[in-house]
Protein backbone atom coordinates (compact mmCIF):
# COMPACT_ATOMS: atom_id res chain seq x y z
CA UNK A 1 0.00 0.00 0.00
CA UNK A 2 1.10 3.66 -0.35
CA UNK A 3 0.41 5.10 2.58
CA UNK A 4 4.03 5.92 4.55
CA UNK A 5 4.42 7.31 7.99
CA UNK A 6 6.24 10.53 7.94
CA UNK A 7 6.21 13.32 10.87
CA UNK A 8 8.35 15.50 9.52
CA UNK A 9 7.51 19.06 7.28
CA UNK A 10 8.25 18.55 4.31
CA UNK A 11 9.53 21.70 1.95
CA UNK A 12 7.43 23.42 0.61
CA UNK A 13 9.48 24.82 -2.85
CA UNK A 14 7.71 22.24 -4.45
CA UNK A 15 4.53 22.55 -4.10
CA UNK A 16 4.83 26.06 -4.82
CA UNK A 17 6.36 25.47 -7.84
CA UNK A 18 4.30 22.74 -9.00
CA UNK A 19 2.37 24.07 -11.99
CA UNK A 20 5.27 25.59 -13.79
CA UNK A 21 7.44 22.63 -13.54
CA UNK A 22 4.46 20.36 -14.39
CA UNK A 23 3.78 22.60 -17.41
CA UNK A 24 7.98 22.34 -18.39
CA UNK A 25 7.92 18.24 -18.00
CA UNK A 26 4.74 18.21 -19.70
CA UNK A 27 6.62 20.31 -23.05
CA UNK A 28 6.71 18.10 -26.02
CA UNK A 29 11.10 18.43 -26.07
CA UNK A 30 11.39 18.17 -22.33
CA UNK A 31 8.63 14.89 -21.96
CA UNK A 32 10.99 12.81 -24.22
CA UNK A 33 13.99 12.97 -21.95
CA UNK A 34 12.23 13.02 -18.39
CA UNK A 35 8.94 11.58 -17.80
CA UNK A 36 6.66 12.76 -15.13
CA UNK A 37 5.99 9.97 -13.57
CA UNK A 38 9.50 9.64 -13.14
CA UNK A 39 10.18 12.99 -11.28
CA UNK A 40 6.85 11.54 -9.22
CA UNK A 41 8.49 8.51 -8.18
CA UNK A 42 11.48 10.26 -7.62
CA UNK A 43 9.53 13.36 -5.17
CA UNK A 44 7.85 10.64 -3.69
CA UNK A 45 10.76 8.89 -2.14
CA UNK A 46 12.25 12.34 -1.13
CA UNK A 47 9.24 12.70 0.33
CA UNK A 48 5.58 11.05 0.79
CA UNK A 49 3.81 15.08 0.91
CA UNK A 50 5.77 16.21 -2.61
CA UNK A 51 4.35 16.08 -5.55
CA UNK A 52 3.93 17.99 -8.48
CA UNK A 53 0.11 16.58 -9.58
CA UNK A 54 -1.40 15.01 -6.40
CA UNK A 55 -3.00 16.28 -3.28
CA UNK A 56 -1.05 14.32 -0.46
CA UNK A 57 -2.22 14.52 3.20
CA UNK A 58 -0.63 13.44 5.93
CA UNK A 59 -3.05 12.00 8.94
CA UNK A 60 -2.53 14.38 12.33
CA UNK A 61 -5.58 13.11 14.27
CA UNK A 62 -7.87 10.12 14.69
CA UNK A 63 -10.96 9.89 16.63
CA UNK A 64 -13.08 7.65 17.42
CA UNK A 65 -16.58 9.08 16.76
CA UNK A 66 -18.22 6.04 17.72
CA UNK A 67 -17.23 2.39 18.14
CA UNK A 68 -17.39 1.66 14.29
CA UNK A 69 -16.99 5.41 13.25
CA UNK A 70 -13.80 7.34 12.99
CA UNK A 71 -12.66 10.82 11.85
CA UNK A 72 -9.07 11.03 10.08
CA UNK A 73 -7.71 14.80 10.33
CA UNK A 74 -5.21 15.45 7.72
CA UNK A 75 -3.24 18.06 6.63
CA UNK A 76 -2.85 18.82 3.14
CA UNK A 77 -0.05 19.68 1.01
CA UNK A 78 0.57 23.37 -0.57
CA UNK A 79 -1.14 21.60 -4.24
CA UNK A 80 -5.01 21.65 -1.88
CA UNK A 81 -6.79 24.08 -3.24
CA UNK A 82 -10.12 23.58 -1.04
CA UNK A 83 -8.45 26.14 1.36
CA UNK A 84 -10.19 29.01 -0.94
CA UNK A 85 -12.46 26.89 -3.14
CA UNK A 86 -14.23 23.79 -0.97
CA UNK A 87 -17.94 24.05 -0.71
CA UNK A 88 -20.04 22.30 2.42
CA UNK A 89 -21.15 19.13 1.20
CA UNK A 90 -18.30 18.20 -1.25
CA UNK A 91 -16.43 15.25 -0.64
CA UNK A 92 -12.98 14.16 -1.91
CA UNK A 93 -12.02 10.84 -3.72
CA UNK A 94 -9.53 8.77 -1.55
CA UNK A 95 -7.01 7.05 -3.82
CA UNK A 96 -4.67 4.07 -2.04
CA UNK A 97 -2.69 1.07 -2.91
CA UNK A 98 -4.13 -2.27 -0.73
CA UNK A 99 -2.46 -5.30 -1.40
CA UNK A 100 -1.06 -4.45 -4.80
CA UNK A 101 -4.13 -3.31 -5.84
CA UNK A 102 -5.22 0.48 -6.73
CA UNK A 103 -8.36 1.36 -5.06
CA UNK A 104 -10.24 4.61 -4.78
CA UNK A 105 -13.10 5.69 -2.44
CA UNK A 106 -15.36 8.75 -2.06
CA UNK A 107 -15.90 10.60 1.28
CA UNK A 108 -17.33 13.53 2.26
CA UNK A 109 -15.35 16.08 3.82
CA UNK A 110 -16.57 16.65 7.55
CA UNK A 111 -14.57 19.76 8.48
CA UNK A 112 -15.90 23.25 8.02
CA UNK A 113 -14.94 24.65 4.33
CA UNK A 114 -11.69 26.86 4.37
CA UNK A 115 -10.23 24.92 7.33
CA UNK A 116 -6.67 24.59 7.59
CA UNK A 117 -6.97 20.90 8.22
CA UNK A 118 -9.54 18.65 6.68
CA UNK A 119 -11.11 15.99 7.94
CA UNK A 120 -12.88 12.81 6.30
CA UNK A 121 -15.27 10.90 8.62
CA UNK A 122 -15.35 7.16 7.59
CA UNK A 123 -17.91 4.01 9.13
CA UNK A 124 -16.42 0.82 8.95
CA UNK A 125 -18.71 -1.36 6.49
CA UNK A 126 -18.52 -4.67 7.26
CA UNK A 127 -17.09 -7.24 4.35
CA UNK A 128 -15.59 -3.66 3.15
CA UNK A 129 -12.26 -3.14 1.55
CA UNK A 130 -11.16 0.63 2.31
CA UNK A 131 -13.08 1.42 4.85
CA UNK A 132 -11.65 -1.67 7.55
CA UNK A 133 -8.37 -0.98 6.09
CA UNK A 134 -8.49 2.94 7.28
CA UNK A 135 -9.91 1.90 10.22
CA UNK A 136 -7.68 -0.96 11.12
CA UNK A 137 -4.13 0.37 9.18
CA UNK A 138 -3.68 3.96 9.07
CA UNK A 139 -2.05 5.70 11.46
CA UNK A 140 -1.09 9.39 12.62
CA UNK A 141 1.88 10.17 10.50
CA UNK A 142 0.72 8.11 7.27
CA UNK A 143 0.31 10.37 3.98
CA UNK A 144 -2.39 9.32 2.03
CA UNK A 145 -3.22 10.69 -1.44
CA UNK A 146 -6.65 12.78 -2.28
CA UNK A 147 -8.47 14.53 -5.25
CA UNK A 148 -9.26 18.30 -4.77
CA UNK A 149 -13.19 18.67 -3.63
CA UNK A 150 -15.85 17.64 -5.40
CA UNK A 151 -19.51 17.44 -5.53
CA UNK A 152 -22.51 19.32 -6.31
CA UNK A 153 -24.40 18.80 -2.87
CA UNK A 154 -23.90 22.34 -1.33
CA UNK A 155 -24.90 25.29 0.51
CA UNK A 156 -25.55 28.44 -2.43
CA UNK A 157 -23.53 31.22 -1.61
CA UNK A 158 -27.08 33.03 -1.10
CA UNK A 159 -28.62 31.29 1.87
CA UNK A 160 -32.07 30.78 2.09
CA UNK A 161 -34.30 32.02 5.48
CA UNK A 162 -35.04 28.59 7.03
CA UNK A 163 -32.84 25.36 6.32
CA UNK A 164 -33.34 22.03 7.33
CA UNK A 165 -30.25 19.90 7.75
CA UNK A 166 -31.15 16.29 7.54
CA UNK A 167 -29.16 13.16 8.50
CA UNK A 168 -29.66 9.43 9.09
CA UNK A 169 -26.26 7.36 10.19
CA UNK A 170 -22.84 8.06 8.47
CA UNK A 171 -24.66 10.18 5.91
CA UNK A 172 -24.22 13.23 8.75
CA UNK A 173 -20.80 13.53 7.50
CA UNK A 174 -21.33 16.29 4.85
CA UNK A 175 -24.01 18.07 6.43
CA UNK A 176 -22.19 18.12 9.65
CA UNK A 177 -19.71 20.28 7.09
CA UNK A 178 -23.08 22.35 6.23
CA UNK A 179 -23.77 23.01 9.74
CA UNK A 180 -20.08 24.14 10.39
CA UNK A 181 -20.23 26.41 7.27
CA UNK A 182 -22.93 28.11 8.36
CA UNK A 183 -22.10 29.28 12.01
CA UNK A 184 -18.55 30.46 10.35
CA UNK A 185 -20.40 32.45 8.17
CA UNK A 186 -22.59 33.31 10.92
CA UNK A 187 -25.82 32.55 9.57
CA UNK A 188 -28.71 34.57 11.11
CA UNK A 189 -31.74 32.74 9.33
CA UNK A 190 -33.43 29.96 11.25
CA UNK A 191 -31.87 26.24 10.95
CA UNK A 192 -33.01 22.96 11.65
CA UNK A 193 -30.61 20.06 12.21
CA UNK A 194 -32.90 16.63 12.50
CA UNK A 195 -30.54 13.47 12.67
CA UNK A 196 -31.18 10.07 13.00
CA UNK A 197 -29.59 7.04 14.54
CA UNK A 198 -30.60 4.01 16.51
CA UNK A 199 -29.17 5.18 19.78
CA UNK A 200 -27.02 7.86 21.53
CA UNK A 201 -23.73 5.41 21.52
CA UNK A 202 -24.61 5.30 17.35
CA UNK A 203 -24.63 9.23 17.44
CA UNK A 204 -21.50 10.13 15.30
CA UNK A 205 -19.97 13.84 16.36
CA UNK A 206 -22.09 13.99 19.74
CA UNK A 207 -19.63 16.64 21.20
CA UNK A 208 -19.61 18.98 18.08
CA UNK A 209 -23.19 18.84 17.96
CA UNK A 210 -23.89 19.62 21.46
CA UNK A 211 -20.73 22.39 21.08
CA UNK A 212 -23.03 23.47 18.48
CA UNK A 213 -26.31 23.78 19.95
CA UNK A 214 -25.05 25.61 23.18
CA UNK A 215 -23.06 28.21 20.51
CA UNK A 216 -25.25 29.00 17.88
CA UNK A 217 -28.93 30.79 19.05
CA UNK A 218 -30.24 29.81 15.31
CA UNK A 219 -29.84 25.99 15.69
CA UNK A 220 -32.99 23.94 16.85
CA UNK A 221 -30.69 20.64 17.05
CA UNK A 222 -33.40 17.08 16.73
CA UNK A 223 -32.37 14.27 17.40
CA UNK A 224 -34.27 10.87 16.55
CA UNK A 225 -33.19 7.53 18.19
CA UNK A 226 -34.91 4.59 16.38
CA UNK A 227 -34.29 1.98 19.48
CA UNK A 228 -36.65 4.50 22.09
CA UNK A 229 -39.09 6.51 19.69
CA UNK A 230 -39.25 4.02 17.48
CA UNK A 231 -38.67 4.25 13.55
CA UNK A 232 -38.32 7.30 11.83
CA UNK A 233 -40.83 8.35 9.73
CA UNK A 234 -42.15 10.92 7.20
CA UNK A 235 -44.97 11.60 9.88
CA UNK A 236 -42.38 12.24 12.72
CA UNK A 237 -40.44 14.12 10.29
CA UNK A 238 -43.60 16.31 10.03
CA UNK A 239 -44.23 16.00 13.92
CA UNK A 240 -40.88 17.01 14.85
CA UNK A 241 -40.81 19.88 12.07
CA UNK A 242 -44.45 21.16 11.43
CA UNK A 243 -42.62 24.03 8.88
CA UNK A 244 -40.87 21.42 6.89
CA UNK A 245 -42.64 22.67 3.69
CA UNK A 246 -41.19 25.91 4.19
CA UNK A 247 -37.47 24.83 5.09
CA UNK A 248 -35.28 24.23 2.23
CA UNK A 249 -33.45 20.93 2.66
CA UNK A 250 -30.38 19.23 2.56
CA UNK A 251 -30.60 15.41 2.97
CA UNK A 252 -27.96 12.43 3.18
CA UNK A 253 -28.35 9.16 4.82
CA UNK A 254 -29.12 5.35 3.67
CA UNK A 255 -31.50 4.57 0.54
CA UNK A 256 -34.67 3.60 2.70
CA UNK A 257 -34.47 6.76 4.55
CA UNK A 258 -34.14 8.90 1.35
CA UNK A 259 -36.73 7.54 -0.65
CA UNK A 260 -39.14 7.79 2.17
CA UNK A 261 -38.51 11.53 2.30
CA UNK A 262 -38.84 11.83 -1.44
CA UNK A 263 -41.72 10.30 -1.50
CA UNK A 264 -42.98 12.54 1.21
CA UNK A 265 -42.18 15.55 -0.56
CA UNK A 266 -43.78 14.34 -3.77
CA UNK A 267 -47.32 13.15 -2.44
CA UNK A 268 -47.02 16.21 -0.25
CA UNK A 269 -46.59 18.24 -2.95
CA UNK A 270 -43.57 20.52 -0.83
CA UNK A 271 -42.40 23.04 -2.83
CA UNK A 272 -39.14 24.00 -1.30
CA UNK A 273 -36.02 22.34 -3.08
CA UNK A 274 -35.12 19.00 -1.38
CA UNK A 275 -31.04 18.46 -1.94
CA UNK A 276 -29.67 15.12 -1.38
CA UNK A 277 -26.37 12.80 -1.78
CA UNK A 278 -25.95 8.93 -1.69
CA UNK A 279 -23.32 7.06 -0.66
CA UNK A 280 -24.48 3.81 -2.75
CA UNK A 281 -25.55 3.61 -6.44
CA UNK A 282 -29.35 3.66 -6.71
CA UNK A 283 -30.12 0.85 -8.72
CA UNK A 284 -29.29 0.90 -12.59
CA UNK A 285 -32.39 0.28 -14.77
CA UNK A 286 -32.37 -2.61 -17.53
CA UNK A 287 -30.86 -2.04 -20.68
CA UNK A 288 -33.73 -1.35 -23.19
CA UNK A 289 -31.89 -3.08 -26.39
CA UNK A 290 -28.45 -4.86 -25.12
CA UNK A 291 -26.64 -7.30 -27.71
CA UNK A 292 -26.35 -5.41 -30.57
CA UNK A 293 -22.34 -5.07 -31.16
CA UNK A 294 -20.99 -0.61 -31.90
CA UNK A 295 -17.68 0.25 -31.63
CA UNK A 296 -16.10 3.10 -29.30
CA UNK A 297 -13.46 4.99 -30.65
CA UNK A 298 -11.77 7.34 -28.03
CA UNK A 299 -10.36 9.87 -29.99
CA UNK A 300 -7.35 11.37 -27.62
CA UNK A 301 -5.72 7.68 -28.00
CA UNK A 302 -6.70 6.13 -30.99
CA UNK A 303 -7.42 3.11 -29.12
CA UNK A 304 -11.19 1.49 -29.67
CA UNK A 305 -13.45 -1.07 -28.14
CA UNK A 306 -16.32 -3.39 -29.12
CA UNK A 307 -19.22 -3.20 -26.52
CA UNK A 308 -22.63 -5.31 -27.14
CA UNK A 309 -24.08 -2.52 -24.59
CA UNK A 310 -25.12 -4.66 -21.80
CA UNK A 311 -22.85 -2.69 -19.32
CA UNK A 312 -21.61 0.63 -18.70
CA UNK A 313 -19.02 2.17 -20.53
CA UNK A 314 -16.74 2.16 -17.66
CA UNK A 315 -17.27 -1.57 -17.26
CA UNK A 316 -16.90 -2.15 -21.21
CA UNK A 317 -13.30 -0.05 -21.34
CA UNK A 318 -12.30 -1.89 -18.24
CA UNK A 319 -13.16 -5.68 -19.59
CA UNK A 320 -11.01 -4.45 -23.04
CA UNK A 321 -8.29 -3.91 -21.17
CA UNK A 322 -8.34 0.25 -20.76
CA UNK A 323 -7.88 2.09 -17.33
CA UNK A 324 -10.16 5.24 -17.96
CA UNK A 325 -9.90 7.61 -14.69
CA UNK A 326 -13.17 6.49 -12.44
CA UNK A 327 -14.34 7.44 -8.56
CA UNK A 328 -17.30 6.31 -7.29
CA UNK A 329 -18.26 3.79 -9.97
CA UNK A 330 -21.93 4.92 -9.47
CA UNK A 331 -22.52 7.88 -11.40
CA UNK A 332 -22.15 11.03 -8.46
CA UNK A 333 -18.29 11.63 -8.09
CA UNK A 334 -18.12 12.88 -11.92
CA UNK A 335 -14.69 11.51 -12.28
CA UNK A 336 -15.48 9.20 -15.45
CA UNK A 337 -16.91 11.95 -17.11
CA UNK A 338 -16.07 12.68 -20.15
CA UNK A 339 -17.45 14.45 -24.07
CA UNK A 340 -18.85 12.01 -26.15
CA UNK A 341 -18.13 13.57 -29.57
CA UNK A 342 -20.98 11.47 -31.75
CA UNK A 343 -23.31 8.83 -31.21
CA UNK A 344 -26.11 7.24 -28.83
CA UNK A 345 -26.11 6.44 -25.40
CA UNK A 346 -29.00 5.59 -22.99
CA UNK A 347 -28.40 6.84 -19.24
CA UNK A 348 -28.84 3.51 -17.04
CA UNK A 349 -30.22 5.67 -14.09
CA UNK A 350 -33.14 7.85 -15.81
CA UNK A 351 -33.11 6.14 -18.96
CA UNK A 352 -32.79 8.61 -21.09
CA UNK A 353 -31.63 8.23 -24.56
CA UNK A 354 -29.56 10.63 -26.31
CA UNK A 355 -27.77 11.70 -29.25
CA UNK A 356 -26.73 14.72 -28.80
CA UNK A 357 -23.11 15.70 -30.43
CA UNK A 358 -20.18 16.87 -27.70
CA UNK A 359 -21.97 15.92 -24.55
CA UNK A 360 -20.85 15.24 -21.10
CA UNK A 361 -21.38 11.38 -20.21
CA UNK A 362 -20.28 9.56 -17.20
CA UNK A 363 -19.12 6.18 -18.29
CA UNK A 364 -19.99 4.23 -14.97
CA UNK A 365 -23.97 5.05 -15.78
CA UNK A 366 -24.27 4.63 -19.43
CA UNK A 367 -24.25 2.18 -22.07
CA UNK A 368 -23.56 3.24 -25.63
CA UNK A 369 -26.27 2.14 -28.29
CA UNK A 370 -24.62 3.50 -31.64
CA UNK A 371 -20.48 3.21 -31.93
CA UNK A 372 -19.63 6.19 -30.40
CA UNK A 373 -16.56 8.71 -30.67
CA UNK A 374 -15.93 9.51 -26.95
CA UNK A 375 -12.66 12.50 -26.20
CA UNK A 376 -11.07 10.42 -24.07
C1 LIG B 1 -20.53 11.06 -2.53
C2 LIG B 1 -20.13 10.02 -1.52
C3 LIG B 1 -19.74 10.42 -0.26
C4 LIG B 1 -19.39 9.47 0.70
N1 LIG B 1 -19.03 9.89 1.94
C5 LIG B 1 -18.77 8.99 2.90
C6 LIG B 1 -18.46 9.41 4.23
O1 LIG B 1 -18.37 10.61 4.51
N2 LIG B 1 -18.23 8.45 5.16
C7 LIG B 1 -18.31 7.10 4.86
O2 LIG B 1 -18.08 6.28 5.76
N3 LIG B 1 -18.60 6.68 3.62
C8 LIG B 1 -18.82 7.58 2.63
N4 LIG B 1 -19.10 7.16 1.36
C9 LIG B 1 -19.05 5.70 1.08
C10 LIG B 1 -17.60 5.31 0.74
O3 LIG B 1 -17.24 5.86 -0.51
C11 LIG B 1 -17.43 3.79 0.59
O4 LIG B 1 -18.40 3.30 -0.30
C12 LIG B 1 -17.56 3.08 1.93
O5 LIG B 1 -16.54 3.51 2.82
C13 LIG B 1 -17.44 1.55 1.74
O6 LIG B 1 -16.21 1.27 1.12
P1 LIG B 1 -15.49 -0.12 1.40
O7 LIG B 1 -14.36 -0.22 0.45
O8 LIG B 1 -15.23 -0.31 2.84
O9 LIG B 1 -16.62 -1.16 1.02
P2 LIG B 1 -16.77 -1.91 -0.40
O10 LIG B 1 -15.70 -2.91 -0.51
O11 LIG B 1 -16.90 -0.89 -1.47
O12 LIG B 1 -18.22 -2.56 -0.21
C14 LIG B 1 -18.46 -3.62 0.68
C15 LIG B 1 -19.94 -3.85 0.91
O13 LIG B 1 -20.52 -2.78 1.67
C16 LIG B 1 -21.64 -2.22 0.98
N5 LIG B 1 -21.58 -0.77 1.21
C17 LIG B 1 -20.63 0.07 0.76
N6 LIG B 1 -20.87 1.31 1.20
C18 LIG B 1 -22.00 1.26 1.94
C19 LIG B 1 -22.74 2.24 2.66
N7 LIG B 1 -22.37 3.52 2.72
N8 LIG B 1 -23.85 1.81 3.31
C20 LIG B 1 -24.24 0.51 3.26
N9 LIG B 1 -23.57 -0.45 2.59
C21 LIG B 1 -22.47 -0.08 1.95
C22 LIG B 1 -21.45 -2.58 -0.47
O14 LIG B 1 -22.68 -2.66 -1.15
C23 LIG B 1 -20.75 -3.92 -0.36
O15 LIG B 1 -21.69 -4.96 -0.20
C24 LIG B 1 -19.43 8.09 0.38
C25 LIG B 1 -19.79 7.68 -0.90
C26 LIG B 1 -20.14 8.63 -1.85
C27 LIG B 1 -20.53 8.17 -3.23
S1 LIG C 1 -16.95 7.05 -11.47
FE1 LIG C 1 -18.00 8.54 -10.28
S2 LIG C 1 -19.46 9.31 -11.71
FE2 LIG C 1 -18.54 7.68 -12.76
Amino acid sequence: MTVANHSTTPSTWVETLAAPLKAALQHPWVESIVRLSAVEDSLRALHPMLSLTDVRARVVRIVDETVDTKTFVLQPNALWQGRHGALAGQFVQLRLEIDGRRVERIYSLSSRPGARLIAITVKRQTGGLVSPHLHDHVKVGDVLTISQADGEFVLPAQLPAKILLLSAGSGITPVMAMLRDLQARNYQGDVVFLHVCRNPAELIFAKALQAAADRFPELSLLLHFDDSAGRFTPEALHLAVPDVGERATWMCGPSGFMDAVHRHWRTQGLSTPLHSERFVAIPMLPTTSPGTAVTVMLAHSGAHFVTSGTAPLLMQAEAAGLSPKHGCRIGICRSCQCTKKSGTVENLQTGEISSTPNEQIRLCISVARTDLALDL
